[in-house]
């Protein structure tokens, strides 16, 4: 049986091996938008594109509104934020993600954050870097504790319970979190319980949000969580900048009431120069790279292969997004 060869737009580099998957099975054009000089071939691509594979790119309805045959849309992501939802529900457009296969990397690098801001590791490494460890450190440069302490997780997802295991299991830090729902794991019975926002901005000395982005979440993290907050905590953001209204999180670091933050993550990516972010004392900030190792990058790029062939097929993909509660 012959199968129909569709037109397929890669909108971020893939593996050669998965490039050549897909282009055994279809037409392929490869074009990056955040490319100038792709641009162009992305727009003419994206107008007879039955298939999108690629990340970090909005496609909302300005974007998409040329792409009159779009059948699937498999993002090499797990947030799908970049994506006008209700219009690919009315589109009858499949989305695709990548859940599952990047657990265990971002939240080593949410914890790595926990750690890096306790302990001022950067700080404490680019004195030794920079020539400038001359004498014994005094307590002027001592850090904090992360034993012990209590981790509050706003979003208590894959990830979430990914990060209070480290927590728990290995530092010995009670959890609480918070979301919608109460998520029973065994292995954290006693050590993680559900509280309300309120109760876990004022009661942990660590706090790390793990939520993704939604009409709901972004701008979430305003003056008055942040005032919530116990003085001299942590703030560490490993999922969407647009959750934290960052001017609101300048002021609480300039202020002393927070001792630092931890951010992998930025409203505007990359973070512009002139970002008061980017040298802040307090801040150790990160170029999004939550999940950027070789072999979750690598199962990420297999994953959404997967999605899309399944999904051009027909067929059911591992990992589709539901959009079936998404509002019209
Ligand atoms: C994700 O998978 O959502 C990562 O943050 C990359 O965008």
């Amino acid at each position: 049986m012959s199968v129909e060869r569709k037109q397929v737009l890669v909108f971020r580099a893939l593996p050669e091996d998965l490039l050549a998957r897909i282009a055994a099975q279809h037409e392929v054009v490869v074009a990056d938008p955040r490319r100038p000089e792709q641009q162009g071939r992305f727009r003419d691509a994206l107008a007879t594109a039955q298939g999108l594979i690629g990340s970090s790119v909005k496609l909302g309805a300005a974007e998409l509104a040329g792409a009159g045959r779009l059948e699937v849309i498999s993002s090499i992501s797990v947030g799908v934020d970049n994506y006008d939802l209700a219009l690919l529900k009315r589109r009858g457009i499949r989305l695709c993600h990548t859940p599952g296969v990047l657990t265990e990397t971002t939240a080593d690098t949410v914890f790595a954050l926990v750690m890096a801001c306790s302990r001022r590791l950067v700080e404490l490494s680019s004195l030794v870097r920079e020539g400038r460890w001359t004498r014994h450190i005094g307590e002027e440069l001592f850090g904090w504790d992360v034993h012990g302490k209590t981790l509050g997780i706003l979003g208590f997802g894959r990830i979430g319970q990914a990060v209070a295991r480290r927590a728990a299991l290995g530092f010995g830090m009670p959890v609480l979190y918070h979301d919608p729902f109460e998520v029973a794991l065994p292995e954290l019975v006693g050590r993680a319980r559900r509280a309300n926002l309120d109760e876990v901005l004022s009661s942990a000395d660590i706090v790390a949000c793990t939520l993704p982005l939604t009409g709901e979440t972004r701008g979430l993290m305003d003056q008055r969580a942040f005032a919530a907050m116990k003085p001299g905590a942590v703030f560490v953001n490993g999922s969407r900048g647009a959750i934290v209204q960052e001017a609101a999180l300048l002021a609480a670091l300039d202020s002393g009431h927070l001792r630092a933050a931890g951010l992998d993550v930025f409203a505007v990516e990359p973070l512009p120069p002139d970002s008061p972010l980017r040298c802040h004392p307090k801040v150790t900030a990160l170029p999004h790279v939550g999940s950027a190792t070789h072999e979750t990058r690598r199962a990420m790029a297999e994953l959404a292969t997967h999605n899309l062939l399944r999904a051009l097929a027909g067929e059911r993909p591992a990992a589709a997004f539901d959009l079936s509660g998404i509002a019209d």
